[in-house]
């Protein structure tokens, strides 16, 4: 195949690391495994000291819970803005979510609210980093000290993302998780990752994303029995209930092949992202997602809050007839989500999150080209000025 007919997202060592794979087998020399490979790229990408790679995010996020060790009932605060995935992570840990309102310039968790929220059971703060902004890491860590939360962090939206102090996403808190989902900055079609610094909290992640396996190690390419040991019939293998949330080898590949080209998406989004957040503050109709000064967003989407005059499916409409993409709006604050509101969890009351993300607007950020990305950026430009 030429390289030109590679669509651009796969369009660096994704084949040959296929090929590799698929001419050697599942079980490569010590070292060469690209599970292990990816997880030492990441960890030494974030300077975490350890990286477990997962089947999804939310796998990870549902593992990286329960390596927390905290107790069935126990209080876990998470944004009411945001995807549902993370609340769903806490329920299937036996946890309970609280939902705590959010900033109405950055979108992010609100700090006042979450404080007011803290009760005796509160056990962990899980931030989720939205659309590509990072929480700030000085003003957590405080609160989490103060009250002696645990901090796990949801990082599918914000990879290689910075605060106002230059922490990227992932190393404020104890624990964090990312996405490799498809629409993610880089994406192996499914699959995720979880990161830690923390010996004790890497090694139960391990055990519960993959079996309970009792042989398992914090950083995975240490094995401390011997295959003629562990083949013996009086050996015996679990040490917890674990889930089977491991990602296979292929696509370890790809995600590895991907990893190795962060710069070049998070550029891309990037260039877009900054062309448009420029056309929007010009306008009175939208107000983009506010970025602290110093902090460095990648970007997942560029979000905005489009004005209440103007209704949300007349600006798509035409946004699309102007020969823009697609956007989505925000998710449903998960309280207002079916599966939740149906459910025995208790609905706190977050009124911005509810007013907000009735008006916000996800610019796609994923073009992929400079050609495709002026195009977005056209379409923007003549939608505002025919609303304006
Ligand atoms: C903030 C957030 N958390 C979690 C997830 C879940 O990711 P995954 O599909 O890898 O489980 C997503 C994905 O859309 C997300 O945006």
């Amino acid at each position: 195949m030429s390289k030109k007919q590679y669509f651009w997202r796969f369009d660096g060592n994704e084949n040959r690391y296929l090929n590799l794979i698929l001419k050697r087998g599942l079980r490569p020399k010590k070292g060469k495994n690209f599970n292990l490979l990816l997880e030492k790229k990441w960890s030494k990408l974030h300077r975490l000291k350890y990286s477990m790679t997962v089947n999804s995010c939310t796998s990870g996020l549902h593992a990286g819970l329960c390596a927390l060790s905290l107790n069935k009932g126990d209080e876990v605060l998470l944004p009411a803005l945001t995807p549902v995935m993370p609340a769903n992570a806490i329920i299937f840990a036996g946890l309970k979510p609280v939902f705590v309102d959010v900033d109405p310039d950055t979108f992010l968790i609100d700090p006042k609210d979450l404080e007011k929220k803290i009760t005796k059971k509160s056990k962990a703060i899980l931030l989720v980093h939205l659309y590509g902004n990072v929480c700030d890491s000085k003003t957590f860590q405080k609160i989490a000290k103060k009250y002696n939360l645990k901090i796990i962090e949801d990082c599918a939206e914000s990879l290689v993302a910075k605060d106002k102090n230059g922490v990227m996403a992932g190393t404020m808190g104890d624990i964090a998780v990312w996405s490799f989902q498809s629409a993610k900055h880089i994406t192996c079609g499914d699959g995720g990752i979880i990161a830690t610094s923390n010996p004790k909290i890497a090694i139960m992640a391990r055990k519960y994303s993959n079996l309970g396996f009792k042989f398992l190690q914090p950083s995975g390419d240490r094995i401390i029995v011997s295959k003629s040991s562990l083949q013996r019939p009086s050996t015996s293998r679990f040490s917890l209930i674990g889930y089977n949330y491991r990602m296979n080898e292929f696509s370890a590949a790809i995600a590895l092949a991907q990893t190795e080209r962060i710069n070049h998406f998070i550029k891309m989004r990037r260039y877009v992202s900054l062309k448009m957040i420029k056309e929007i503050n010009r306008s009175k109709i939208l107000k983009a997602q506010v970025v602290p000064k110093k902090a460095y967003s990648t970007f997942y989407t560029l979000s905005a809050v489009l004005s209440k005059k103007i209704k949300w499916i007349d600006f798509q409409k035409k946004f699309i007839l102007f020969g823009g993409d697609s956007f989505y709006a925000a998710s449903k604050i998960i309280q207002d989500e079916p599966s939740i509101k149906n459910s025995r969890y208790k609905l706190h009351k977050t009124p911005v999150a509810k007013k907000l993300q009735k008006h916000i607007i996800n610019f796609c950020t994923n073009q992929g080209s400079i050609k495709l990305a002026d195009k977005q950026l056209k379409a923007l430009k003549k939608t505002i000025n025919y609303f304006s």
